[in-house]
């Protein structure tokens, strides 16, 4: 029983009280930029090659990058109308016409999970669930069966990618790629035979974000299989904490997800 949630981008708990800082900070910030522009532009090749290797002609890249946000287009969309690529996007469904209904300044939750046909009811209440608190769902279909979900009344409103075989970091790493899922508060990658009967997703985030968790997943009761010890409910706290060494990847990684 796992349950993994990433957020990927920073809470926007008090948006606007820092948004009226920011906008006091922005003369200052673009006059600074522009002085860090004005010697980069000056610096000589061979220099800003020692530069990078110290990491410092990324910073100045990336200060570049963030002030031309929309007229400078990602690599290899040179070519293309402007307008048409754009940076960043989300799994919010829109109509063919106009725009979207709801806020675009809603937080933005995805449960993405993925599926066997075999689990059709548990997966059934997760994702009314999580539906009904507004989430944007997402299903991977590992035995390619899509044909077979059509009964629920949510088919429509939940998106289906299906490919045969694949573990879940699999369809993690090439559908929740970091420029889709920037917009996202959480993103709860699930598995997909967990039960919700007594789980309440918006209390959840509540918790998380209060405690300013990165990673997290519900605690287990001591009655449950429990796999790792770690992830049994503590008695006396909301939340408990451990911290891993992160793990590497590399060429002799032998299992997910490493190797998805
Ligand atoms: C979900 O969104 C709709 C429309 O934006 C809103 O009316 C409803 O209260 C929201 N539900 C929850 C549980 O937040
Ligand atoms: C998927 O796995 C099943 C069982 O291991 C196997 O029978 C089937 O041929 C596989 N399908 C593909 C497309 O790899
Ligand atoms: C993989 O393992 C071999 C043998 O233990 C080692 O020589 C090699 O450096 C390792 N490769 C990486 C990328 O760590």
């Amino acid at each position: 029983m796992k349950a993994l949630v990433i957020p990927p981008v920073s809470l926007p708990s008090d948006s606007k009280s820092r948004r009226s800082h920011w906008c006091s900070v922005f003369p200052a910030a673009s006059f600074l930029f522009l002085i860090f522009f004005a010697l980069y532009a000056f610096i000589a090749p061979d220099y800003k090659e020692r530069l990078s290797r110290w990491g410092i002609a990324d910073t100045f890249q990336n200060f570049k990058f963030s002030n031309c946000k929309n007229q400078c287009r990602p690599p290899g969309s040179e070519s293309l109308p402007e307008g048409i690529v754009s940076k960043t996007s989300n799994f919010q469904m829109r109509p063919l016409w106009g725009f979207p209904k709801n806020d675009e300044n809603s937080p933005i939750n995805l449960l993405a999970v993925a599926v066997g046909i075999t689990q059709r009811d548990l997966v059934n209440k997760m994702v009314k669930k999580f539906l009904s608190s507004n989430f944007s769902v997402m299903l991977f279909h590992y035995d390619g069966i899509v044909d077979e979900w059509r009964d629920f009344e949510w088919n429509d409103r939940v998106i289906h990618v299906s490919a045969r075989n694949q573990t879940k970091w699999w369809f993690a790493k090439r559908f929740l790629h970091p420029d889709i899922v920037a917009a996202c508060n959480y993103i709860f990658l699930w598995d997909e035979d967990l039960g919700v009967e007594n789980f309440n997703p918006k209390q959840y985030v509540s918790i998380v974000k209060s405690e300013g968790l990165h990673i997290s997943q519900p605690a287990l009761d001591y009655k449950s299989l429990v796999h790792q010890q770690i992830t049994v409910r503590a008695s006396k706290s909301g939340v408990h904490r451990r911290t891993y060494k992160p793990g590497i990847c590399d060429g002799n990684s032998t299992a997910p997800p490493c190797t998805g």
